[in-house]
């Protein structure tokens, strides 16, 4: 089958770190709630650099891990929820920026699964397009822009943050994928956009989609305990059903990289997948959850660590607003 291969990774945080304490300033919480319910200690938080910049940084410092010259990207995939135009794409903003001018450039919003959809549409473009070298897949987020810094629920568990791969074709290498969503969970995780208004309409009321509750922020709403639920089910599911389809055992994996929300739910899966801990690479205590940045900036910051080497069985296994879900196995 044709797999692929990372050739190099980057990433970039905002400079300003917020601590759990710093919160008290607008919610009623500390230091233990948020540490001990979510595992969270601190987050990188934009003081003003935006989605496309540090999607940017991040591209350019892959690029440069990988020693591949600008010219050979064919293909700029980009995962956001928060991207800052909603036209021209990002993608093609960092094509610019980079100068990688003339290669494909699409957007994904796939919530936190996003950069393991646009992993899985890599090798789907490598494996067809013979004349495609290679691939940037850059997850770049501002979550704090659609924060409600009122919700002490939702406010203290996002940061911001970008990271960057760049993937080359490898013959005959091992690759699996398993991807879903459920969309009837779309309305316990959602940010609603601008509002609709023109100069046409009389009735402002708002038509909302399937089971959808009223809000009247733009912020991000969501519904905690459902999306727990979700999550500690699916992601161990998706973990055994990406080995099944690679036909290996999930004691070959060297190293699971699941997307950063909460550690006890990377300790729930851990338990119910029969895989210690150590197994799973976690970086939420610094960084918080970064939707679809979190698992390529742990994937970043694993190889800059020295705790995967070449030939290792990976598993990169995400969740997030949709409901969405994924996970690839890949040799790195
Ligand atoms: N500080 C102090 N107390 C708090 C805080 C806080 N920051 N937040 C909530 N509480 C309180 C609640 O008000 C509640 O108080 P009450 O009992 O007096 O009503 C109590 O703590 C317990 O609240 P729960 O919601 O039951 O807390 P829980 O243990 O479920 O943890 C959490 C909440 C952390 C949000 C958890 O449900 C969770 O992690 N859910 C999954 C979220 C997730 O993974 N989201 C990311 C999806 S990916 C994406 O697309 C962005």
């Amino acid at each position: 089958m044709t797999g692929i291969k990372i050739l190099g990774t980057g990433y970039c945080v905002p400079e300003k770190v917020i601590k759990n304490d710093d919160y008290k300033a607008f919610v009623d919480t500390n230091d233990e709630w948020i540490r001990t319910r979510t595992g969270i200690s601190e987050r990188h938080i934009s003081m003003g650099e935006p989605t496309w910049l540090l999607g940017t940084n991040a591209a350019k410092k892959a690029i440069s891990a990988a020693k591949i010259a600008v010219s050979d990207i064919g293909l700029i995939i980009l995962t956001s929820v928060t991207a800052d135009f909603f036209s021209p794409s990002t993608s093609s903003i960092i094509q610019n920026e980079i100068g990688a001018i003339g290669s494909m450039v699409i957007d994904v919003n796939c919530a936190c699964a996003g950069f393991v959809y646009a992993l899985d549409m890599a090798q789907r473009y490598l494996a067809t397009d013979d004349d495609l070298k290679t691939v940037l897949v850059v997850s770049a987020e501002n979550l704090s822009k659609i924060t409600d810094y009122t919700d002490r629920s939702t406010c203290v568990l996002f940061g911001d943050a970008a990271a960057a791969c760049v993937v080359e074709r490898s013959e005959n290498g091992l690759y699996s994928s398993f991807l879903g969503a459920d969309g009837t969970g779309g309305k316990f995780l959602f940010a609603r956009s601008i509002p609709q208004d023109n100069v046409f309409m009389s009735d402002k009321t708002q038509i909302l989609p399937k089971d959808f509750p009223v809000s009247q922020t733009n912020s991000l709403v969501q519904n905690g305990k459902e999306v727990y639920k979700f999550a500690v089910k699916i992601l161990p599911l998706a973990v055994e059903k990406a080995a099944e389809k690679a036909k290996i055992s999930l004691d070959e994996i060297a190293l699971i990289i699941p997307h950063q929300a909460n550690i006890r739910i990377i300790e729930t899966a851990s338990k119910n997948l029969g895989i210690s801990m150590d197994k799973f690479y976690v970086n939420l205590e610094n960084y918080g959850n970064t939707s679809s940045a979190s698992i390529p900036l742990a994937l970043a910051e694993a190889v800059e660590k020295g705790k995967l080497l070449r030939g290792d069985k990976i598993c990169l296994v995400g969740f997030g607003a949709g409901l969405t879900y994924g996970a690839v196995i890949l040799e790195y």
